[in-house]
């Protein structure tokens, strides 16, 4: 790890500059926690709209005061299993916490990232970062420092290269603010993964809120028309393409007489390589991107649901 970048990123989140960091789920842009000014520029550097809530990252649960109002049992019990990690976790916010990090509401997103760099970073720095995943608002996260660069460009004033993501995915979010907690974004720190931990079943949120940016039904998606279909149907669904969807790719398990690009069977391994593989298939040279349905089981949830997500189509304009 070169000491003399983290010096000179943490200098710049000092001085209210915009840091993009490699963390195990994917990059994200960061910006001191603390400083409203340099929150402003997240959201003009995503075009994201402003009530759209920030996690923000800790270098360990001992900071957690400083930024929640409670830590209840179930949530303390959560961190100490699964952090430095993939995993957000929804908590009543700290009275200081300013309403650009929480969307104007009364919780707040944290989690502790497991990453050398991301850690190496907070640490310098030494204290929180606000930090989204470092694409362009509704767009794919990026999983690589390249990736970064082509989707904020000159708008973040450094990018650490911390090679591609391990896990691949955004983290978990656990709602711990209500009756019950509640997923309100799947990753790859599974639903029944915390459940054994609570010892209670985790419910998943269905309904689409703005609470979470990434619950609106398009987001983290590919510019190219995409499509899942089901293995059974793939052949048949390849033989009735009209000639102005064509070329394409098919992202699939198995071997097909078509241009392809072969995806691993295990969760983990695809969920590593999957937003690697749409970026590469979206840049333009292919019509639609037909994607073979993931397995329907807790281990496929936050693979199933990123790629809904990505093959959502908005209603054509009236
Ligand atoms: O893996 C990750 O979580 C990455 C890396 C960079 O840590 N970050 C990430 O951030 O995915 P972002 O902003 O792209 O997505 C964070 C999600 C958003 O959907 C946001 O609405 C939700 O977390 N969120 C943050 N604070 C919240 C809160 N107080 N209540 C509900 N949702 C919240
Ligand atoms: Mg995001």
């Amino acid at each position: 790890m070169d000491r003399e970048k983290i010096m000179k990123a943490a200098e710049l989140l000092r001085a209210g500059k915009l840091v993009a960091f490699p963390t195990e789920t994917v990059y994200g842009l960061g910006a001191d926690a603390s400083n409203p000014e340099a929150l402003q520029k997240i959201f003009k550097a995503k075009g994201r709209p402003a009530d759209h809530p920030i996690i923000v990252h800790l270098k360990d649960a001992s900071q957690l005061p400083e930024w929640v109002a409670e830590i209840p049992d179930n949530a303390a019990r959560l961190a100490k299993e699964f952090w430095p990690g993939p995993l957000t976790l929804i908590l009543k916010k700290a009275s200081h916490v300013d309403d650009l990090i929480t969307g104007g509401q009364d919780t707040i997103g944290v989690r502790v990232p497991k990453h050398d760099i991301a850690q190496a970073l907070l640490q310098t720095f030494g204290g929180a970062l606000a930090a989204p995943s470092a694409n362009r608002y509704g767009r794919i996260s990026p999983t690589t420092a390249a990736a970064v660069h082509e989707e904020l460009g000159s708008a973040v004033d450094m990018v650490l290269e911390g090679g591609q993501c391990e896990v691949g995915l955004e983290s978990t979010i656990v709602d711990m603010t209500g009756e019950h907690p509640a997923i309100l974004r799947p990753g790859m720190i599974t639903s029944t993964q915390i459940a054994a931990v609570l010892n209670q079943e985790i419910a998943t949120q269905k309904k689409n809120s703005p609470r979470v940016s990434g619950s609106l039904e398009s987001h983290y998606a590919p510019i190219t028309r995409m499509r899942i279909v089901h293995a059974a149907n793939i052949q048949a669904y390849l033989q009735d393409l009209p000639s102005h969807s064509l070329p394409m790719i098919v992202l699939s398990f198995s071997d097909l007489d078509a241009p392809q690009v072969r995806m691993p069977q295990s969760p983990r391994e695809y969920a590593h390589d999957l937003y690697r593989v749409l970026r590469e298939a979206d840049q333009g040279q292919f019509k639609q991107i037909i994607v073979e349905a993931v397995p329907n089981t807790p281990e496929w949830d936050a693979i199933r649901d990123r790629l809904q997500r990505a093959a959502f189509i908005a209603p054509e304009p009236e």
